[in-house]
């Protein structure tokens, strides 16, 4: 990226700089009712606030979803499979859900776009959890499985993400369990404590794996993980605890990336230490509707910090806001997108940035953190793209920042 002389208030991204949007599966598709979060939504006294439901029926809608994405003039789309449709028993594949998501594949790039394909999105077969999940000593090769079947549809798929986030899925089983016993390795007052240690060996397993059955059968594609990016900084006293933090939460994570082809990162907020936990003091009505620190910064740093790790190209596969005003959207993504600007021309290779996300989307448990540039009617499904979604267009169009 340069600054554009003519105007200093205008920053330039490089041609070949991707702009594009990202959803995951289970969060927009609907009724995917054979995986791990649809059993924790239904489970009786479930922790969950509101079940996924129809989600924004994109299962039937991606046609519309991908037209949006075209027409506002975004570059990239990023999406997940869905493994619990794909293979609903163990061994027993869908041909018609491949189907499916090699119709969506196509139907990106008959549209122009590029197609980032996520193969893992925090959802599990029912099956797979059954067998012990990502605990139980089959889950790599299980994975291994799937990656192998769904691989002949990835051919023309130039950018693919094995797992997202598996540090935030190392941290399943203990925020599913209230944070059970501490462990050796928790720093006290840390946001989130450490992963267990035999998920992080078998989410590593599992994306070597992955990564190895997909170079023998897509060569011509980029191969990566996705790591959600805490950007953990200190002030004076808070040192020593940011850096066990940011070990274990994903500095791990990034290190197995060294035969990749690709980072990707995936930044929202920071996290601050200071001697006695966290610092935080960002005004309450400032933070997001996650309770995040409203920190548009935090992109740069976190791109800045995963090449430090890794010396590899980014693609930030995530960013964004989740907020009820689209103007504090925009301004957000500028911000962002100015971090960014500043971590490329201090040498970061970052390859594009993907917003989070194209759609409002399920949450995780609830529908009111509302993160897209698209909206949609809850009754009739009608997507409304939001003026943000026409402001990343232009600039994925015009390649400039204003
Ligand atoms: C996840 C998304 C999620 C987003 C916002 C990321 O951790 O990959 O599924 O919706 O953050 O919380």
């Amino acid at each position: 990226m340069t600054h554009d002389p003519a105007d200093t208030m205008t920053l330039r991204l490089p041609d070949a700089f991707l702009i594009g949007a990202s959803t995951a599966a289970h969060q927009i598709e609907g009724g995917n009712v054979n995986n791990n979060f649809w059993a924790l939504e239904h489970r009786e006294n479930s922790p969950v606030e509101q079940v996924s439901g129809d989600a924004a029926d994109s299962y039937h809608r991606w046609r519309e979803d991908m037209d949006i994405v075209r027409d506002v003039g975004l570059d990239a789309y990023r999406f997940s499979l869905e493994w619990s449709r794909i293979e609903p028993a163990p061994g027993q594949f869908s041909r018609a859900a491949i189907a499916h998501y090699q119709r969506m594949i196509d139907g990106a790039l008959e549209r122009g776009i590029v197609p980032v394909v996520t193969l893992h999105h925090f959802t599990d077969p029912m099956w797979f959890t059954r067998e012990g999940g990502w605990k139980g000593s089959t889950g790599p090769e299980r994975f291994a499985r799937y990656v192998e079947a769904v691989a002949p549809i990835l051919q023309a798929v130039p950018w693919i993400v094995t797992i997202n986030e598996p540090n935030m899925v190392a941290l399943s089983a203990r925020l599913g369990s209230g944070g059970g016993e501490p462990v050796a390795d928790d720093v006290p007052g840390a946001p989130l404590p450490a992963p267990d240690r035999r998920l992080v060996e078998s989410l590593t397993a599992a994306h070597h794996a992955a990564c190895e059955r997909l170079r023998a059968s897509v060569p011509a594609s980029q191969i990566g993980w996705s790591i959600a990016s805490q950007v953990v900084r200190s002030v004076p006293g808070g040192e020593e605890s940011a850096a066990r933090f940011r070990d274990y939460i994903e500095d791990v994570f990034l290190r197995e990336c060294a035969d990749d082809d690709f980072v990707g990162v995936q930044s929202y907020t920071r996290n601050v230490f200071g001697p006695d936990g966290m610092v935080r003091d960002d005004p309450e009505d400032t933070r997001t509707l996650m309770g995040w620190e409203y920190w548009p910064d935090a992109v740069g740093e976190a791109v800045r910090d995963a090449h430090d790790v890794t010396g590899k190209p980014i693609l930030v596969t995530e960013n964004g806001i989740a907020t009820a005003d689209d103007s504090r959207r925009i301004d957000y993504t500028r911000g962002a997108l100015t971090s960014l600007v500043g971590a490329i021309d201090a040498g970061v290779d970052v390859r594009g940035y993907l917003h989070w996300s194209l759609l409002d989307n399920y949450e995780w448990g609830s529908y009111r953190p509302t993160f897209g540039l698209v909206a949609w009617e809850p009754e009739t499904f009608e997507r409304q793209p939001k003026p943000s979604a026409m402001w990343l267009g232009d600039v994925a169009r015009t390649h400039t920042v204003s």
